[in-house]
């Protein structure tokens, strides 16, 4: 299929989330296109990323079944049984298939949203963060966030929201997924390194 222009992938959005979600997104797309000029990754893919990647956010429990069948999709066990972790692989598969976006980088961004994973890309880097920085956004340290993530640190923003996320989920007793664990220790190896390396 041929892509559809942004303005028609914007009002597919907004035809499949609420109110709120949909201005969220709009909030990530800003976001994404602030740090891309910062990061130098291109501004329309992190515009698209940001637009779509919570697209699948309010898929049916009986429509998930659909969408694995048809567009052939693993779930792993952990985003078998939780839509906050699968809704981001559904939506890699919307972007690619039914918006026509076909430039992988893009559909990863939208994949690894919300776990991350290790050696994320910078449009990856770009659209985990802005997801959380945005301007709608308003937890404890969102804007401890924001300076790291707008002062060109954006992977020391990354580990300090992955710190927060797990602690977080440790809390409440809940799962982890482990790409989460490998993104934070993929950052944390990195940093040890370059530092070592000076
Ligand atoms: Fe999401
Ligand atoms: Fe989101």
């Amino acid at each position: 299929m041929i892509r559809l222009s942004n303005e028609a992938i914007l009002e597919e959005v907004k035809n499949r989330l609420p109110e709120k979600r949909f201005k969220h997104s709009l909030g990530v797309a800003e976001a994404a296109v602030k740090l891309s000029k910062i990061y130098g990754v291109d501004e329309n893919s992190a515009y698209v990323a940001g637009i779509a990647h919570d697209v699948a956010k309010y898929t049916k429990p009986h429509e998930i079944e659909d969408y694995v069948n048809k567009y052939e999709i693993y779930l792993d066990e952990y985003e078998e049984r939780s839509l906050a972790l699968s809704h981001s692989i559904l939506g890699s598969y919307v972007a690619r298939y039914e918006f026509g976006v076909f430039d992988s980088d893009i559909v990863n961004a939208i994949r690894y949203h919300t776990t991350g994973r290790a050696d994320m890309s910078m449009l990856e880097k770009v659209v985990f963060m802005a997801d959380l920085v945005e301007e709608g956004r308003d937890f404890q340290i969102v804007d401890e966030l924001r300076e790291l993530a707008f002062g060109g640190k954006i992977d020391d923003a990354i580990i300090m929201a992955l710190d927060n996320t797990i602690m977080f989920v440790i809390k409440k007793g809940q799962i982890i997924h482990p790409r989460s664990i490998e993104a934070r220790n993929f950052l944390i190896n990195l940093k040890k390194y370059t530092i070592q390396g000076k």
